[in-house]
């Protein structure tokens, strides 16, 4: 099953992740008169702040929904898939939050993004890396075993090691400035459920509408020790992979 994003969904659950946005918008950098793709732009809070540097930007996503919101706040924004980025020595800068993760194919990406940039332009992002979300991730495949699924095949995430990812990029063209793995525990403003309503679709859209209710629930109850252990704050176990590297 595909990903479906609802931008008001993403907007009452998951407000934190732009709003995290801060470090590596900071390690963008945007000057005035640049250009900059917003690449998995969503609804376009971070590409509007990109735009507030006086730089010019295009987002690019693949939610025809989240495309809309993100026009809804003035920002150029066009529905494309990643993995077939269709720009040539455009931008000064490719700019990515929380979405690379959701694109299987990092390297047919990592070709567009690389033709996207103007020679010595820079590719900047933050994504979820190796061991993100393990145990939520554990609780869904528990869950879904227990009713037969296979989770594995319905996994709609890349989650790279620092090195890995390095490696990509230095073989699509790219000299690495810096790429650090870290956890970032996130507290979740609307509990599991909310977080699994926004970014667990390809997992529970794949099963008539009772059938996912009742997972969601198991999900909570079987990751309820580990992220929600005091009972009354869910913390998801993030973690991220930022970087900044520059095109060859
Ligand atoms: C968690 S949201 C992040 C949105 C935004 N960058 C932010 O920081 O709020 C992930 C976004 O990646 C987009 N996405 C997923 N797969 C994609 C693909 N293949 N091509 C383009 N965008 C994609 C989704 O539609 C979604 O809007």
């Amino acid at each position: 099953m595909s990903q479906q994003w609802s931008a008001d969904t993403y907007a009452e659950n998951a407000a934190y992740v732009p709003a995290f946005g801060a470090d590596v918008l900071a390690l963008l950098d945007p000057k005035p008169g640049e250009d900059i793709l917003d690449l998995g732009c969503g609804d376009g809070v971070l590409s509007e702040k990109i735009a507030a540097a006086g730089a010019r930007v295009i987002g690019v996503d693949a939610s025809a929904d989240m495309v809309a919101a993100a026009r809804r706040r003035g920002v150029d924004a066009r529905v494309a898939d990643g993995h077939a980025l269709d720009f040539s020595h455009a931008f000064d800068a490719v700019f990515s939050n929380a979405a690379l993760h959701w694109m299987r194919d990092p390297d047919r990406v990592l070709v567009g993004v690389h033709r996207a940039l103007r020679r010595g332009g820079r590719f900047v992002g933050e994504m979820g890396g190796q061991g993100n979300v393990a145990a939520v991730r554990a609780a869904i495949t528990a869950a879904l075993a227990e009713e037969g699924i296979d989770a594995a095949a319905l996994d709609p995430w890349y989650f790279p090691s620092a090195e890995e990812y390095r490696c990509k990029l230095e073989a699509a063209g790219f000299v690495v400035d810096t790429i650090v793995l870290f956890a970032r525990p996130t507290p979740l403003p609307t509990g599991i459920e909310g977080w699994l309503d926004t970014f667990a679709g390809p997992f529970l859209n794949a099963v008539p509408v009772a059938q996912a209710l009742r997972l969601r629930a198991r999900i909570a109850v079987l990751a309820s020790s580990t992220l929600n252990a005091a009972g009354d704050t869910w913390q998801a176990d993030y973690v991220r992979l930022r970087f900044r590297a520059r095109s060859q």
